[in-house]
């Protein structure tokens, strides 16, 4: 009675609301090629463990082969009757070649399919990623290099706080993202084994051969487990949680970005191509791009708590609710690759204005904590150096004078331990340049650094 698939026990045909309600097709077809990958090498593998005979396995492989081939050309028709990606390929199959299609389905079930078209799609998504983000490491490590004598104010609590290298700061989002790498390389593993052969939940009465379907589809392995293979969507929160860590990373630096492009800081300049005008105030140049994605790492967060409460208290082992899993994973991918590929061309392209960097690193006594060390080196104990370049900076706002434009004799009246030497400590240049241990701002750390990344 029912053109279904499984419409076997059914006497009357499914609410035409209903149908459309609990169908995943709308949404998950960018699983096809996957689905067809993993369902070719199940069919070789019925052909040759003689669960199917070899000639039926070549003429599903041909049929797969085809509906691929419609899939790639735009020309496969997709049904909402027919609820889901499996079962739109199943049906054209059958359709194609006949009753012998119907053996492809031999031995699983959309559960374990589901599972490992999930992973597989995942998998070359994490690759374009990692590709994505060791890209946008150059580009950091490329504004670090051509940038080496920009020196600029460091902050704490977004107050000037000691002068840092231009290439410093880049270097410590490179940092962030060389993390991002590492997690998502982490991940990768764990995602990396094979789930078919599960079957619903309970594993096969057929005499399958999962490694070798495993080592076909380029698994490292086969999960252990048949209930947990197919109530599994750890890889999917774990990718969500990457996502979220490096969306964070990057709404950090969009942030700074938005701040530096700002006409107060007037620190960098990004591309035209990167910003639009506003349609009433003819100067404007907004940094539409950094400030889109510090918006979006918002949908990513969200994205992951959706994953991480669609699982929660889900008895094993395939629940129907995890179909909702694929919009979240689907959305989070999108919007990472995205806001990598615009930043990669962005942060390549940024301009820096050295100059007003430095005027600003060195406004605010930006040096006062190498006062302070100059006089613990002439013997004085820390606290009482914090004190004494307390007072000094107070007389400086008094004044209105800056720290190196201070007389010997002016510095001499907070403590006579300082000497005419004094001038070759309260540089920019000098400040920085003290920082040379390994992870510190000096030029020849940063150079060592930059040094050790492209070796490496
Ligand atoms: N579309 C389903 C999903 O995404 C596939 C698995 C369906 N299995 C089932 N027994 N209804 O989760």
């Amino acid at each position: 009675m029912s053109s279904k698939l499984w419409g076997g026990r059914f006497t009357q045909p499914t609410d035409k609301f209903v149908e459309e309600f609990t169908a995943s097709i709308g949404f998950e077809q960018r699983l096809g090629s996957y689905d067809i990958q993993g369902s070719k090498a199940h069919a070789e593998m019925l052909g040759r463990q003689g669960i199917i005979a070899v000639a039926e396995a070549q003429q599903i492989i041909a049929g797969l082969d085809n509906i691929l081939h419609d899939i790639e050309a735009g020309k496969m028709e997709f049904s909402v009757a027919l609820e889901d990606i499996h079962m739109n390929i199943e049906a054209r199959l059958i359709e194609q070649i006949g009753t012998v299609g119907g053996k492809l389905h031999t031995g699983r079930s959309r559960n374990d399919q589901v599972a490992v078209d999930i992973r597989l799609y995942l998998r070359d998504e994490i690759d374009m990623i990692l590709d994505y983000l060791k890209k946008l490491e150059s580009s950091l490590i490329q504004q670090a290099e051509q940038n080496l004598d920009v020196i600029m104010p460091g902050y704490t609590h977004l107050q000037t706080a000691q002068p840092v290298l231009y290439s410093h700061h880049m270097l410590a989002y490179r940092e962030m993202f060389a993390r991002d790498c590492s997690r998502l390389s982490d991940l990768r593993v764990r995602l990396n084994l094979m789930p078919l052969g599960a079957g619903a939940l309970a594993g096969t009465t057929f005499p399958i051969d999962r490694e070798w379907v495993a080592e076909q589809l380029g698994f490292d392995g086969v999960t252990r487990n048949s209930l947990d293979s197919v109530s599994d969507r750890d890889f999917a929160i774990e990718f969500c949680s990457f996502a979220s860590i490096l969306m964070m990373h990057l709404s950090r630096l969009s942030e700074e970005l938005v701040l530096w492009s700002s006409a107060n800081f007037n620190f960098i300049e990004l591309s035209d191509a990167f910003c639009t005008g506003s349609s009433i105030m003819p100067q404007k140049k907004n940094p539409d791009v950094p400030e889109l994605v510090r918006g979006k790492t918002g949908r990513v967060y969200g994205n992951l708590i959706s994953l991480l409460t669609l699982m929660k208290s889900l008895p094993l082992a395939y629940n129907k609710d995890m179909q909702e899993d694929k919009e979240p994973l689907f959305e989070t991918i999108d919007t990472v690759k995205g806001s990598l590929k615009v930043f990669v061309a962005m942060i390549a392209e940024m301009k820096v204005k050295g100059d007003n960097m430095r005027i600003a690193a060195a406004h605010g006594f930006s040096t006062a904590t190498d006062v302070a060390d100059y006089c613990v080196r002439k013997g004085l104990p820390f606290r009482q150096a914090h004190e004494v370049v307390g007072k000094t900076v107070r007389y400086c706002l008094e004044t209105g004078k800056d720290i190196p434009e201070l007389s010997l004799a002016e510095f001499r009246n907070f403590s006579d331990l300082i000497e005419a030497d004094i001038y070759d400590f309260v540089t920019l240049e000098a400040s920085v340049n003290a920082r040379k241990a390994t992870g510190g701002t000096a030029r020849e750390a940063v150079e060592r650094e930059l040094c050790r990344l492209k070796s490496s």
